[in-house]
C-alpha cells in the first residue's frame, strides 16, 4: 500500500513537472514575442510617420499626398515583414482602405480596446497578445492601439478641407475613417506569427 502511495506521488509529481515545464517555456516564448512585436510596431509607426511627414511637406496636390501615404504605408509594412518574418499591418473599426478591414479576432480586440478606453485606461496602455488556435494551427497574435493626434485630424478629422474630401472620395469611395477627434482610438497595429 505504501509502495502504491509512492507510485501515485511520483506520478503526480511527474505530471506536474510535465505540465509545468512547457507552461513556463510557453510563457517565456510569449514574452519574447511580445518584446519583438513592440519593437516592430515602434519601427513601423516611426517609418509610416516619416512617409506622412514627407507627403505633408512636399509641394504636391492633396491627391498626390494621399497616394504618397498609401504607398508609404504599404512600403513601410512590407519592409517590416521582410525583416521579421511575420505579418504586420494596421486595422481599425472604421477603415479607409478596405484591405485593412479587421478579421473576427481583430474586430473583437478592437472592441475590447474601446471598452477599456471608455473605462478610463490610457490608449498607450492598450495592447493585447495571445496564442490563438484555429483550424489546427497555432498563431501568435498581437495588437497595439493607435491614438488620434493633432496631425491626424487633417485627413481623419471632422472638419476636412474640401480639397481633402474630394481627393478622399476619389481614391477611397468607401472611406469610413473620417470624423475622428484628437484623443480617440484611430485603430491598431496588428501582428500575426504562425507557430505550427
Ligand atoms: C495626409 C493624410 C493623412 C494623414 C495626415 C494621416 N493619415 Fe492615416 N491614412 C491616410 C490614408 C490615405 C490611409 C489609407 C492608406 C492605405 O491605403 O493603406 C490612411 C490609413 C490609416 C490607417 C489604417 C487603417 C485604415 O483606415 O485603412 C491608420 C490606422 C491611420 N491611417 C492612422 C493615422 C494616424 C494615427 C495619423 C496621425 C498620426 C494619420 N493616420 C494621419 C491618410 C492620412
Amino acid at each position: 500500500m505504501k509502495g502504491m502511495t509512492h507510485i501515485v506521488t511520483v506520478l503526480v509529481a511527474c505530471i506536474a513537472v510535465i505540465c509545468w515545464i512547457p507552461a513556463d517555456v510557453a510563457a517565456d516564448d510569449l514574452e519574447d514575442r511580445i518584446v519583438t512585436s513592440r519593437a516592430a510596431v515602434k519601427s513601423l509607426a516611426k517609418n509610416i510617420k516619416g512617409y506622412l511627414k514627407a507627403a505633408l511637406d512636399a509641394s504636391i496636390s492633396v491627391e498626390e499626398k494621399l497616394f504618397m501615404c498609401k504607398a508609404g504605408a504599404s512600403e513601410a509594412t512590407s519592409q517590416e515583414v521582410d525583416e521579421r518574418q511575420f505579418s504586420v499591418g494596421r486595422t481599425s473599426l472604421r477603415v479607409r482602405n478596405p484591405e485593412n478591414t479587421p478579421d473576427e479576432w481583430e474586430h473583437a480586440i478592437l472592441e475590447k480596446f474601446q471598452a477599456r478606453k471608455d473605462a478610463g485606461e490610457k490608449i498607450s496602455n492598450l495592447e493585447h497578445a495571445e496564442m490563438v488556435d484555429a483550424n489546427g494551427h497555432t498563431r501568435f497574435r498581437y495588437m497595439k492601439a493607435i491614438p488620434v493626434g493633432q496631425v491626424c485630424v487633417m485627413c481623419h478629422g471632422k472638419a476636412l478641407d474640401l480639397e481633402v474630401i474630394a481627393a478622399l472620395d476619389k481614391i477611397y469611395p468607401n472611406d469610413q475613417a473620417r470624423g475622428f477627434e484628437i484623443g480617440e482610438i484611430r485603430g491598431a497595429f496588428t501582428i500575426t506569427q504562425p507557430i505550427k
